[in-house]
């Protein structure tokens, strides 16, 4: 079943968790020499227009970089997120959102390397139209629960994998742990970040269990929960589990959450639910 569209989503307050994360650990990447490379097995289309008539439907990008957007990028966890959102929309009206091909394309060196999975026709032909021309790119038209394990371990032993299933399908969540476990047990020196949704706080907590429970060791879970249970509430929040993070990526993110937390104290978290 291929019905999900990030474009209703783009911009929400998951994906301001999800990209500050990915920016926070593509820098701290970043700060070794070597080169790396960068594998996004879910892509989508690589960057999105929020004038988009399935944007503006939902209008979750209100919630989301609607709310950081007119801020002063002080907070320095946010700042380098918010630097690529305004490099792209110069004129100061918000209009495009960066997708996290083009927010990882936008901090890669030229001696670093990125593959791009995507399974959705139209946003893997968006993709390949974008990216696909760039001789250390590989953007590539598949299942990713097939397809990762191509790319594993990657010659240049470096690097940073992202898995963001929609999770439209109830199997995504079990795919995703499984997909986890076996590109650990190919390359357990990766780093690895998994997003997931909070729609109930105790399924999301079973799910962080059940990843803790695989026995991969340094496991550390990033959420922000901007919104109460209740009616009319389907998403919650997000979260992230890290695997391997670099060397004081989690001083980082503790930055990030009380950023996030700012604004809805008590519901931004970070713990290490799998020490080292
Ligand atoms: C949450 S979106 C990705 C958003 C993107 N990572 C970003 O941050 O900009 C999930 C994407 O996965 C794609 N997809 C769904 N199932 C897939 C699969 N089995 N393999 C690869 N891509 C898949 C969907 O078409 C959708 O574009």
């Amino acid at each position: 079943m291929l019905g999900y569209r990030h474009i209703f989503h783009a911009g929400n307050h998951a994906d301001i968790l999800k990209h500050a994360v990915l920016t926070l650990t593509l820098q701290a990447l970043l700060r070794k020499d070597k080169p790396f490379v960068y594998i996004d097995t879910h892509a989508g289309p690589g960057r999105y227009a929020l004038d988009d008539v399935r944007a503006l439907r939902t209008g979750e990008f209100q919630d989301g970089i609607g709310r950081w957007w007119s801020a002063t990028p002080s907070a320095a966890a946010l700042a380098p997120l918010l630097s690529i959102v305004h490099a792209l929309n110069p004129d100061g009206s918000l209009r495009h959102y960066p997708g996290s091909p083009l927010i990882a394309q936008r901090l890669l060196r030229p001696s670093d390397r990125m593959v791009l999975i995507e399974l959705h026709p139209t946003d893997h032909q968006a993709l390949n139209l974008a990216f696909g021309g760039a001789s250390a790119v590989k953007v590539e038209h598949g299942d990713a629960f097939e397809r990762l394990k191509a790319y594993l371990p990657p010659p240049e032993r470096r690097g940073l994998v992202l898995i963001d299933p929609p999770y439209e399908l109830k199997s995504d969540y079990s795919r995703a742990v499984e997909l986890l476990v076996d590109a650990h047990r190919r390359w357990a020196t990766g780093v690895y970040l998994l997003w997931f949704p909070v729609l109930s706080r105790l399924a999301a907590q079973r799910f962080v269990e059940r990843l803790a429970a695989t026995g991969i060791p340094r496991q550390l879970c990033v959420e922000y929960l901007p919104h109460a249970e209740g009616p009319g509430v389907n998403l919650q929040g997000s979260g992230m589990v890290l695997i391997n993070p670099p060397f004081k990526l989690d001083v980082a993110l503790a930055a990030l959450t009380l950023v996030l937390g700012a604004a809805v104290p008590g519901r931004s978290r970070l713990r290490w639910t799998v020490p080292e």
